[in-house]
């Protein structure tokens, strides 16, 4: 059979076949939107979600939360994601499949088809053809599609419940117990990383639209007026590629500029924003997506999420589908806390106090109980507090008490002006909201590390990951399998992994075919143990990228592998 050409085929074919990731549950025909990872993708991505934790919760020291999947109806009604969270669908009058209306639009070159409406999509669609049976879509209609997976919480229960869309709810739904976590002061942050669901309409595109998949989200809340970010001198000089809404109106190319400069022409927004779009630029370069194909567009008005007010996407360029979002970066306001608290009841505010208290005039509207008493009895106190939180005007005030409203006449009560001592103030945190997905993240570190390239006449295969996401860290190969050399080789494997370094012992085959192997997953380093071993105690230690080898005593092996892993020392550079 031909070769592919197409990277998207070559990267999961070699994703299939050597264990990374499998169509789920293929002895039943495996249904588009979900897979399984097989034993090294499993590692990859515990790999890639421990990188990100070593970015978010030790550098950044937000703490990590582990909330439910499913959460009941309230939660989703109050986000928004009841009402807003639809992409638009159009069903084939032909052959009936279901398609994403402005994924049809966007193959046809319609540009950011995502943000046209509903009847201007119906419009456009009109003379396309169905991507499943090439017939005119015509006037098929186009409408909205709610992405959340619906079940009921509890046997015989009526209670609605959704698959969470995205893990951010339940960050904020324990924002009061973050909030007492953190002793009440702002900024703060909490991470967590997990599944979410989306019923996507028409996942055609692999890894990359999946109906199940994993996220990793921080929610940072801020003071709303405080634009500064503590450490913002860490990326200050960190310069990225930036595509603004203005330079993809005049159809620019992006532009790179330095964090600072970026926040100080107004390009970003503010400083935290400006340090998310950079800490991102960081990891998704950390875990091998090409920093050439990797850039920060800005999402136009019209394109953003409900409660976003502003939002850069780190997009990165894959040779099968073009830009593809990898994480976004959104400035949430206090949409989600402030709809929290008036669904359920709850405070979502912070207490700030001044530094010095103030003293300030406050208006007291106090209830002549003498009259009110007699008059309305058991309501009397309930219509007393009301009129204290009331707005009166000339004639009197009216307070709605138990769903029924009364006039209170103005010589019912006196409105007295008191200087008091105020202390502080109740704000609603404003929440900046890098969200990475990580398969995305995943197929992208694959498709960028893939290369081919031609050895002794042969092809060889080799996935450049970056030592410290690997799923296998160091090859340990017997140069035969015999004489001793084998059983050495088995101790070094132990030793290695008791050093918490991931070791495989491979002894089968030509040693050339071992190493092929472990170039075709990632494996940055193979340890060979030869007869010279048995002489002078020492093994060669060869690199997966440049294929030269080192002599290096058994004794040091952990330690030199240990400071390549983790990038201390390079490969050129071991002095042993
Ligand atoms: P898209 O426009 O591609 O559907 P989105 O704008 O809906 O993505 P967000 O809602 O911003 O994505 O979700 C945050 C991150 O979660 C995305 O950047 C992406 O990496 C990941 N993600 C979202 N939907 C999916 C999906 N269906 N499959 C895999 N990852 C996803
Ligand atoms: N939390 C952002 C998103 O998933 O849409």
């Amino acid at each position: 059979m031909a070769e592919t050409s197409d990277i998207y085929e070559k990267v999961m074919e070699v994703a299939r076949r050597r264990g990374f990731v499998w169509p789920s549950s293929e002895i039943y025909g495996s249904v588009a939107g979900f897979i399984d990872y097989g034993p090294l993708g499993a590692m990859l991505k515990r790999n890639v979600e421990n990188l990100w934790r070593s970015f978010y919760v030790f550098q950044e020291g937000y703490y990590e939360i582990e909330c439910p999947t499913v959460g009941n109806e309230a939660i989703f009604v109050a986000s928004g994601h009841v009402k807003e969270f639809a992409d638009k669908m159009v069903q084939c009058p032909h052959c009936g499949e279901y398609l994403r209306a402005d994924h049809i639009a966007e193959e046809n070159g319609i540009e950011n088809a995502g943000t046209l409406s509903a009847e201007a999509l119906q419009a456009t669609l009109y003379e396309l053809p169905c991507p499943s049976c090439k017939e005119p879509l015509g006037e098929a209609g186009v409408f909205a599609f709610n992405l959340m997976f619906e079940t009921t919480i509890g046997p015989g229960s009526q209670r609605k419940g959704y698959l969470r869309p995205e893990t951010a709810q339940g960050i904020f739904t324990d924002f009061p117990r973050l909030l007492r976590f953190y002793r009440d002061k702002l900024p703060f942050g909490a991470v967590q990383i997990g599944k979410s669901y989306r019923n996507e309409i028409s996942p055609r595109q692999g890894m990359i639209r999946l109906r199940e998949f994993s996220q990793a989200e921080a929610e940072i809340f801020v003071h709303p007026e405080c634009k500064d970010h503590p450490a913002f001198d860490r990326y200050a000089d960190y310069t990225v590629p930036l595509l603004t809404i203005a330079r993809q109106l005049d159809g620019q190319e992006p532009a790179a500029m330095t964090m600072r400069a970026a926040v100080s022409e107004g390009v970003i927004a503010n400083e935290y924003v400006a340090y998310y779009i950079a800490l991102t630029h960081r990891i998704l370069t950390a875990i091998g997506v090409d920093a050439d194909k990797l850039r920060f567009r800005q999402h136009l008005t019209d394109e953003r999420a409900h409660y976003a007010a502003d939002c850069w996407d780190a997009e990165v360029y894959s040779g099968r589908f073009g830009w593809v979002e990898i994480v976004g970066i959104a400035d949430r306001t206090n949409y989600d806390l402030r709809s929290h608290a008036a669904h359920s009841g709850t405070s979502m505010t912070v207490f700030m106090p001044y530094d010095e208290p103030k003293r300030v005039v406050k208006r007291r509207i106090v209830a002549d109980m003498g009259v009110l008493g007699p008059q309305y009895r058991g309501k009397a106190k309930a219509i007393a507090d009301a009129l204290a939180a009331s707005e009166p005007g000339e004639d009197g005030a009216r307070v709605t008490v138990d769903g029924e409203e009364f006039f209170i006449p103005a010589d019912l009560y006196a409105v007295r002006e008191e200087e008091v001592e105020v202390r502080g103030e109740e704000v609603m945190p404003h929440v900046i909201e890098p969200s990475y997905g990580i398969d995305r993240m995943i197929y992208v570190a694959l498709e960028h590390s893939y290369a081919e390239e031609e050895v002794e006449g042969e092809i060889r295969k080799v996935l450049r990951f970056p030592p410290a996401v690997a799923p296998i860290q160091a090859a340990v190969f017997p140069l035969m399998n015999r004489d001793g050399l084998d059983d050495i080789a088995q101790t070094i494997t132990e030793r290695l992994t008791q050093c918490r370094i991931l070791a495989q012992y491979d002894d089968s085959g030509a040693i050339g075919r071992r190493y092929r192997r472990q170039d075709e997953v990632g494996t940055p380093f193979a340890v060979t143990v030869d007869y010279d071993t048995l002489e002078d105690n020492t093994v060669t230690v060869r690199d997966r990228d440049s294929m030269e080898q080192v002599r290096v005593p058994i004794e040091r092996l952990p330690e030199t592998l240990s400071a390549l892993i983790s990038g201390a020392v390079a490969f050129r550079n071991i002095r042993v």
